[in-house]
C-alpha cells in the first residue's frame, strides 16, 4: 500500500472515532474519557476562567432550593442609600476579579495553618442577589428575603469539631450556614441583621471595623424631609436595626472611627439610645495599644460565649485611604492594610455566623485595585476564620508557632480533602 493511501485509512479511522466519541446531549461521557478531560483541561490559571470569588464553583443558589453549602459568598450589588460617592454597586465584581490569586491549591493560610479551600467545609459562590436600584424599600425587601433564605438551608459537611459532641454542646454558630456579603454599600447590612435574627432568635453581636459611627439618627442628614425610606441609609442602619432590638447592646463594638461628630461637642458619643450600644475603639488607639491591644480589647469585649453569634461588619474605609482609597466615604488617618488583617487573624476564635465588607467603590479604586485587592484579602482571612473554627485539630499555624518547632504549622488529620476539590 502506497503512503498515501495508508495515510487515507488512517484519517478514515480517525474520523470515525471522532464520530463514535460523539456524544447526543443525553448520554454520559464514559468515566475514562472525563478522566482524561479532566487531566488534560481542568486547569484554571489565576488569571483566566469566569471571575467567581478565589474560583469557587458558582451557582445561582436563589434559584436551585437544593443548593447546600457550609458557607456561601454572596454578592449584594446595591448603592443607592449613599451620603456621598456612589459606585458600590461594583463593589461585589471588583473584589472577585481581585481574589484572581486565591485558587484552591493555593491557598494555604500559614497564619492559620489551613487551606479554607481545601478542607472540611463547602464554600460556593452563590452570584449576587437581584436587587433593584429604583426602590429602595424593595430593595430592603429583597436583600432581607435573599439572605434569610440562603442564611437557613443545611448545611453540607458537619463541622468535624461538633462530630464528637451532644447537640446542644455544638456551637450557635455551627448550626447553620454561614454567609459572607460582599457588597455593596453599607446599608446591606440591615436586612443581613434581620435575617440572622430571624434565623438565631436572639439580637447579635455586631463587630464593626469602620472609620464612621453609623449609628447616626437619621435626622443628621435633614430633620425637615424625612420618611420612611430616608431612615434606610449607609450611615443609620445601625441605629435602626438597635432599635429593632436586633443588636446585643452589652457585647458590641466599633474599631476603627476617626469620623467627625455633628454639632459642637461630642453629642454622639453620649446621646443614650443606639449609640450606647457599642464601644468605641479608636484609628488613633494602636498608637498605644498595638494591633494585638486592639484585639484584646475587643475579645475582652465580646468574649466566646458558644451561644452569642457575632456579625463581622467590614467597612473598607476602616483602612487609610492610601490603602484603600476605592471606597464611599474616605477618611484620612486609617489603619494600614496590613495592620487591619493582622488584627482580623487575633480575632479567629470569635463565633462568627455572617460578615460583610461593604463600601468597595471601584470607580474611584486605582489602576493596581488596591481597595479591591484588600477587600479579597479581608474576606480570605474572615473565611480562614470560619473553617479554621471547626477543624477538630489544634493547628498552630503561624500565631502558634514555638521557637522549639512544636505546636507549629498545624495539619488536619482528619478532613476530608473532598470540598475544595469540588469547588475546582
Ligand atoms: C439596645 O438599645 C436600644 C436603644 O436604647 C434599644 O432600643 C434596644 O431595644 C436595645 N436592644 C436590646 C436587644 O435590648
Amino acid at each position: 500500500m502506497p503512503a498515501w493511501k495508508s495515510l487515507v485509512s488512517v484519517l478514515a479511522l480517525a474520523s470515525t472515532a471522532v464520530s463514535c466519541a460523539h456524544h447526543g446531549d443525553n448520554e454520559v461521557v464514559p468515566e475514562h474519557e472525563r478522566e482524561e478531560l479532566l487531566k488534560k483541561w481542568d486547569q484554571e490559571w489565576s488569571f483566566s476562567g469566569i471571575a467567581s470569588f478565589a474560583h469557587l464553583r458558582t451557582v445561582k443558589c436563589l434559584v436551585e432550593p437544593s443548593e447546600n453549602y457550609d458557607i456561601a459568598v454572596i454578592g449584594a450589588p446595591f448603592d443607592t442609600a449613599v451620603s456621598y460617592r456612589p459606585g458600590a454597586r461594583f463593589g461585589p465584581r471588583a473584589i472577585r476579579a481581585a481574589s484572581a490569586r486565591q485558587m484552591s491549591g493555593t491557598s494555604y493560610n500559614t497564619r492559620a495553618g489551613i487551606n479554607p479551600y481545601n478542607s472540611w467545609a463547602k464554600i460556593t459562590d452563590c452570584g449576587d442577589i437581584p436587587i433593584t436600584p429604583f426602590d429602595n424599600g424593595l430593595a430592603e425587601r429583597q436583600m432581607y428575603e435573599a439572605f434569610l433564605e440562603l442564611g437557613s438551608r443545611k448545611i453540607v459537611n458537619a463541622a468535624p469539631s461538633t462530630k464528637s459532641k451532644n447537640k446542644k454542646d455544638v456551637s450557635i454558630g455551627a448550626r447553620h450556614p454561614k454567609l459572607v456579603t460582599l457588597g455593596g454599600d453599607h446599608s446591606v447590612a440591615l436586612p443581613a441583621l434581620r435575617a440572622l435574627y430571624k434565623i438565631y432568635q436572639k439580637p447579635i453581636t455586631v463587630l464593626h471595623f469602620d472609620a464612621h459611627l453609623d449609628t447616626w439618627n437619621p435626622v443628621r442628614y435633614s430633620a425637615y424631609w424625612q420618611s420612611e425610606q430616608t431612615q434606610f441609609n449607609h450611615g443609620s442602619f445601625f441605629h435602626k436595626a438597635s432599635r429593632e432590638g436586633l443588636i446585643c447592646n452589652s457585647t458590641s463594638a466599633h474599631a476603627g472611627l476617626r469620623t467627625r461628630l455633628t454639632g459642637v461637642d461630642d453629642g454622639d458619643y453620649t446621646t443614650p439610645g443606639p449609640e450606647q450600644g457599642f464601644i468605641r475603639i479608636h484609628a488613633d488607639d494602636i498608637d498605644e495599644l498595638g494591633p494585638m491591644g486592639v484585639v484584646e480589647k475587643i475579645m475582652s469585649r465580646i468574649g466566646l460565649d458558644p451561644e452569642q453569634p457575632v456579625y463581622l461588619s467590614v467597612d473598607i474605609d476602616v483602612l487609610d485611604p492610601s490603602t484603600a482609597p476605592g471606597t464611599g466615604t474616605p477618611e484620612p488617618g486609617g489603619w494600614t492594610t496590613r495592620e487591619f488583617i493582622r488584627i482580623l487573624r487575633g480575632l479567629e476564635k470569635l463565633n462568627l455566623v455572617g460578615a460583610d465588607i461593604v463600601e468597595v467603590s471601584p470607580a474611584y479604586d486605582n489602576k493596581g485595585e488596591t481597595t479591591a485587592l484588600a477587600a479579597a484579602q479581608v474576606v480570605f482571612e474572615i473565611i480562614t476564620s470560619m473553617v479554621k473554627s471547626g477543624v477538630d485539630a489544634q493547628l498552630g499555624g503561624w500565631y502558634g508557632r514555638r521557637e522549639d518547632g512544636s505546636g507549629g504549622v498545624g495539619v488536619v488529620e482528619e478532613a476530608p480533602a473532598t470540598a475544595g476539590k469540588d469547588e475546582l
